[in-house]
């Protein structure tokens, strides 16, 4: 088994990372287009192997993709991040040319790859990649809803003073400001979470999580790693281990949820073959006008990529 982490920046390395921790591979190929980089963190990864009592062989490559020949998953992480003040979607036009070119490199050396996303802005960048890799779309798709949830359990968690082990909870939509967490569907230790918390203090969580990447970004001038490093690898996770584990992802819908040709956070089941089924939850009217206008605004973004392809094709 044999995975690639492109991107050997924090995203990359830390999913790099938690893939050999977890040894969900012979070998992990890490690349970056930076000189030596992935080189660099490889090797420093690689000699936490013996401290950490692992044998995933983990290995750097300056953009030489015959190097990811053959790889069963590929995680795609390259791009910039955000800066204070900006939204995802600020990012589009430099990362759509980055992960356009990346995911040629891949699918050139691996045609057989699964391919999660976890650029930004990741919707459209998960797009991006469908429309250059043309494999079925059950073999690409983003990472973002597992980062999401996380933040909400976390902050539940926290609010509740009890285990973010215990806490159970699905969330739909882009990856921006309109995701739709959904109160109805959280759970801790089995009992709904509105039985357990207030409403203005379960609002305020929704609010919080829903600007959960950009807190980060506040604090630290940059876009978060560990937790988005640590999301995109449990996708993999489930791939290589056929676990069939039910999660939010962002899936390339035909008719779910009534939304067609658009790349949006969807409860799916992950296995071996990449999505192996997409849930379809029942929504209530409030629930179904937040996911639609989720999924207005992702579309928009999607149609600013579309006409920068057709400006580059004329
Ligand atoms: C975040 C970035 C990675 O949400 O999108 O932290």
């Amino acid at each position: 088994m044999k995975i690639t982490v492109v991107g050997a920046g924090n995203v990359g390395a830390t999913c790099a990372d938690v893939i050999a921790h977890k040894e969900l591979a012979n070998e992990v190929i890490l690349v970056d287009i930076k000189e030596n980089y992935a080189e660099g963190k490889a090797l420093d990864i690689w000699q936490t192997s013996p401290v950490n009592m692992y044998d995933t062989r983990i290995k750097g490559s300056t953009n030489d993709y015959s190097k990811t020949a053959n790889s069963e998953v590929v995680v795609i992480t390259s791009g910039l991040p955000r800066k204070p003040g900006m939204s995802r979607d600020d990012l589009i036009s430099t990362n759509a040319g980055i992960v356009k070119s990346v995911t040629e490199n891949i699918i050139k050396h691996s045609p057989n790859a699964i391919i999660i996303v976890v650029s930004n802005p990741l919707d459209v960048m998960t797009y991006c990649a469908y429309l250059t890799a043309r494999i079925d779309a059950k073999r690409v798709f983003g990472m973002a809803g597992i980062l999401d949830t996380a933040r909400y359990k976390a902050f539940l968690a926290e609010a509740l003073n009890c285990s973010p082990k215990d806490i159970q909870a699905v969330l739909m939509g882009g990856h921006g400001d309109t995701m739709v967490p959904l109160p109805r569907y959280t759970t801790v230790g089995g009992i709904p979470v509105t039985e357990l918390i207030a409403k203005d203090k379960l609002d305020a969580i929704i609010e919080r999580t829903k600007k959960g990447g950009g807190e980060i970004v506040n604090l630290l001038g940059t876009s978060a790693w560990y937790a988005p490093g640590a999301s995109a690898a449990q996708m993999v996770e489930a791939i290589v281990r056929d676990q069939k584990r039910i999660f939010p992802v962002c899936a390339w819908l035909q008719g779910e949820y009534g939304l067609k040709n658009v790349y949006l956070g969807v409860p799916v089941k992950l296995g071996k073959n990449g999505i192996e089924q997409i849930i379809e939850l029942k929504l209530n009217a409030e629930e179904k006008a937040l996911l639609n206008a989720s999924a207005k605004s992702v579309k928009e973004v999607m149609d600013v990529l579309d006409n920068m392809n057709k400006a580059v094709v004329k």
